[in-house]
């Protein structure tokens, strides 16, 4: 397809981070200048160097910034773009933006503003959709309560249904009818909880889906009136609502299904004229029937996988509809090749429900990017993770031939994607990919919580092999270091120079004691001659050998315990040692500097200072004695910086003294 004629050189992109990249991307491949917007807290992020030019528009806060619709219009005005490109969040879907751009005479790259409205509205796009034929998840929400009449409904709309009262929550007064048989009876029963739990027993009647599943069919149209489909994605693997690994195509999914899915799709797309990239999300239950649920009317974060499986340019299909073409592929062009994974790296701590975090990304080492292996992000080495915006770090996106394939180089990708300095679900993700019934693709929304075991062990101390790995790791680059710099040092900074080890190459030993969490972990180390170590932690011995190599740019550990041979990555930082394994990492503590844990007096350990870098909202902090705060360092929504003091404590035995 040549590129001849295309009048639209000029965008601005109307959004930050990896999605911004992204898009950018797409225009320098299609020679269009792009114009960045970005907030002062973003001033040296990623996406404000790749633009052709950047403008300032305000603030951290998006509500000043990233959602300043005024502003950007302005910034539009200012450099003449023709397009503004929304990405997605902040305005893709905001329909006053849309309308704006349209008055300016600047084109919005998405659907028209009536479809945005249309499908913004629940009830709205139910009823659409019905009306079109596209199949949706009955229910009846009227004031008749009578048994008659919901009875008739339910047979209507279809058993197994779900009767739920209308002021529910919680799953109480919420019951299953599997056959009319059972109707009343479920429904007897469900009233008399809801009377109980709500003092209101009136109820609702819907289609029960089991085991229900996420997915989504990508959709586009033209200003034509042609509408396409590109298959569909499972989004099904969700934690907190939001989505954490998405894959193209649905597995298990059969030919058939996926006809009638694609079929449903562009039915629900023409319904409502629609132009430029959207998604139809139906839920879909364990005998692959599925039911409208929503239409989001723009690009969605998990697009690649969809690119490649079909070898599309969805940003490219988006810019040359919004121009005015026709779709650069019919139905029948569009081809379904392989199998795509997406991973999205959050800063979180999965072990904390999912709490977001913020900070700084210290080391930051990702595995190489090819034609079958895309890195989407918008941070780069040493930036922030900021409070103010989404905490998504990366999105990898991996290819193969078919999905046990496409699995494999996921968890691959994982393990060579390795970051300090923030917590991150990385482990997390490389546990979820790893789980059997994942792998058989046995995935619906409820799997973070039915496998919630499995996938959250309890954290278990860190084993001593483990320990000693990371002991190695600090003597040797110590070793490197000492060695360097032999001429000049002083036999004070040397390793070796403990009180209780002599300062000689045959035969010393020394203590290490290293922090697994909050426990000390005391290691005698003694060197052998020949370069191995004897280790003592507690009861047990080991004997451990080992090197420091560079590959790549990568530092890592390769080292033998007990004959047991290992390589890991490693990083020493901010007194932590990094251990990255293929099915997980390992982070030993450096013991606290005493200039440290002097800061307060209740010290790194105890909980009493931030964890990371982040803001300070509602959280519990255990005392580790009793005590008296003294003060509190910050207020409900202040930043704090990671070890940063949050109270000063006083401990009361110290205070009777
Ligand atoms: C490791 O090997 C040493 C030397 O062969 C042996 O003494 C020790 O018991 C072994 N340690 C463990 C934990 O098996």
């Amino acid at each position: 397809l040549a590129w001849k004629c295309f009048w639209v050189k000029h965008i601005l992109i109307a959004n930050r981070g990896e999605i911004a990249c992204r898009v950018m991307r797409t225009a320098k491949k299609m020679g269009v200048k792009s114009v960045a917007v970005y907030s002062e807290a973003d001033r040296n992020s990623m996406h404000v160097a790749m633009a052709d030019e950047a403008f300032c528009i305000g603030p951290a806060p998006s509500q000043q910034s990233y959602l300043a619709m005024e502003k950007i219009i302005q910034v539009a005005r200012v450099s003449a773009a023709q397009a503004v490109h929304p990405g997605y969040g902040f305005l893709s879907e905001n329909t006053e933006f849309a309308e704006l751009c349209k008055q300016e005479g600047i084109i919005f790259i998405g659907p028209p503003s009536s479809a945005i409205r249309d499908m913004g509205i629940k009830s709205t796009s139910k009823a659409i959709m019905s009306a079109a034929g596209v199949p949706v998840v009955e229910g009846y929400h009227g004031e008749d309560q009578s048994d008659e009449c919901l009875k008739d409904h339910a047979k209507r709309i279809g058993y197994p249904v779900m009767i739920k009262a209308v002021r529910g929550g919680g799953g109480k007064g919420m019951r299953i009818a599997h056959s009319e048989k059972e109707f009343l009876d479920q429904l007897e029963s469900a009233r008399r909880e809801a009377k109980k739990s709500f003092n209101d027993d009136a109820m609702l009647i819907e289609k029960f889906v089991d085991n229900p599943r996420h997915v989504e069919v990508q959709v586009f149209g033209d200003q034509h009136g042609n509408a396409v489909h590109l298959f569909e994605r499972d989004c099904s693997v969700q934690r907190r609502h939001q989505k954490i690994i998405e894959e193209a195509p649905g597995p298990g999914i059969n030919s058939e299904v996926r006809k009638r899915l694609g079929e449903a799709a562009v039915k629900a797309a023409k319904a409502v004229n629609y132009v430029g990239a959207g998604t139809v999300e139906f839920i879909m239950d364990s005998r692959h029937n599925f039911y409208f649920m929503e239409m989001n009317t723009r690009l969605q974060v998990e697009h690649p996988v969809t690119e490649m499986i079909t070898g599309t340019d969805l940003v490219e299909w988006q810019l040359r509809v919004a121009a005015g073409e026709k779709l650069p592929l019919m139905q029948e062009e569009i081809l379904l090749r392989g199998h795509a994974f997406e991973a999205r790296i959050y800063a979180e701590d999965p072990n904390n429900n999912f709490m977001p975090g913020a900070g700084p990304l210290l080391h930051l080492s990702t595995p190489p990017p090819d034609s079958f292996t895309r890195i989407e992000t918008g941070v780069r080495q040493g930036d922030e993770v900021s409070v103010h915006y989404d905490p998504m770090i990366a999105k990898l996106v991996v290819w193969a031939e078919d999905r046990q394939a496409a699995l494999r180089k996921l968890r691959y990708s994982l393990h060579r994607y390795n970051i300090v300095g923030l917590s991150t679900n990385i482990d997390f993700l490389l546990s979820l990919s790893g789980h059997p019934q994942f792998e058989a693709g046995n995935v619906h929304t409820n799997f973070i919580p039915q496998h919630h075991d499995e996938l959250f062990p309890t954290k278990k101390a860190t084993p001593p092999e483990v320990m000693c790995q990371a002991a190695l790791g600090l003597i040797l680059k110590e070793k490197m270091q000492t060695d360097a710099f032999r001429d000049q040092s002083d036999d004070k900074f040397s390793p070796f120079a403990s009180s209780t080890g002599r300062r000689i190459n045959i035969c010393y030993t020394r203590k290490l004691s290293l922090l697994d969490g909050e426990n000390v972990v005391d290691i005698a180390v003694s060197y052998n001659q020949g370069g191995s170590y004897n280790m003592q932690i507690q009861d047990k011995t080991f004997l451990i050998s080992g090197e420091i190599v560079n590959e790549d740019d990568t530092v890592y550990l390769r080292s033998s315990v007990n004959g047991t041979v290992c390589k890991s990555r490693l990083v020493i930082l901010d007194n932590t040692i990094y251990l990255f394994f293929p099915e997980g990492s390992a982070q030993v503590g450096l013991p606290v500097p005493k200039y440290l844990s002097a800061v307060s007096s209740v010290g790194m350990q105890s909980g009493a200072v931030a964890p990371m870098t982040g803001t300070v909202e509602k959280h519990t902090i255990r005392a580790p004695k009793a005590g008296v705060i003294k003060k509190v360092n910050f207020q409900e929504g202040a930043q704090a910086n990671r070890h940063a003091p949050l109270v000063e404590f006083v401990d009361e035995e110290a205070e009777s003294k």
